[in-house]
């Protein structure tokens, strides 16, 4: 665990792939077993990223180099004052999003290079990596389905930008699937979630006996 007290789960996936279902269902549970959980989110979690999240979701065309920096300066304030601190609290720390949604949307959607992204990302966050990233994984068409109307610049993008999205979510977990788990967003909600909890609760640190519970 890297020297901290707490556990760093990370969610991402595409746009409209449950993500924040399976967010609130797995802080329920944790909260329910006795551990402190704090639940965030990328962009914003900071009334710094707020308003970058604002910029850069909702404002005027930002270039793709500009929009890869907004993104990492988000992480980088975001861990330092919110992350960092809860773990080394002991807290379990759960994140809508984090680093491998700029090596994806930034990386591959936006051709700017996944390696580069990645380490843009790495050298934000000072190399902070989650005990467990969950990727939410539904096809493209469905995620489109699921939002409804465009709600900001990314989902705005074309069906060719979500599958390449996709496919470097698969990509990423494929290579480390020690530190991946990918769930069906297909299923229904509940059982998505008894996946993610029992994955969950084999990492030492959370499950029965776990170091950091109260
Ligand atoms: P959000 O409303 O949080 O979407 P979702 O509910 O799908 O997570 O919007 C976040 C958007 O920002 C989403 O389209 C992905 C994108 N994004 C990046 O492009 N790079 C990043 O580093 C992060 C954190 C998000």
């Amino acid at each position: 665990m890297s020297g901290r007290n707490g556990v760093f789960i990370a969610f991402e996936g595409g746009d409209g792939a449950g993500k924040s279902t399976q967010v609130r269902l797995l802080a329920e549970a944790l909260r329910a077993r006795g551990r402190e959980v704090l639940v965030t989110r990328q962009p914003g979690g900071t009334p710094l990223g707020a308003s970058i999240r604002d910029l850069v979701l909702h404002g005027d065309h930002v270039s793709p180099r500009a929009e890869a920096l907004l993104f990492a300066a988000d992480k980088a304030h975001h861990v330092d004052l919110v992350i960092r601190p809860a773990l080394a609290a002991g807290q379990v720390v759960v994140t809508d999003r984090y680093t491998d949604s700029s090596v994806a949307y930034q990386g591959a959607g936006r051709d700017l290079g996944a390696d580069e992204v990645h380490d843009l990302q790495m050298w934000a966050v000072g190399d902070l990596v989650p005990d467990l990233t969950v990727v939410v994984d539904v096809p493209p068409e469905e995620g489109k389905r699921r939002r409804g109307e465009v709600h900001d610049r990314l989902e705005a993008e074309t069906d060719d930008f979500h599958a390449s999205i996709r496919a470097h979510f698969l990509a990423m977990a494929r290579g480390n699937p020690e530190r991946y788990l990918v769930v069906d967003g297909t299923r229904p909600p509940d059982d998505i979630h008894a996946d993610i909890l029992g994955r969950i609760e084999a990492l030492s640190s959370v499950g029965p006996g776990g170091g950091a519970a109260p």
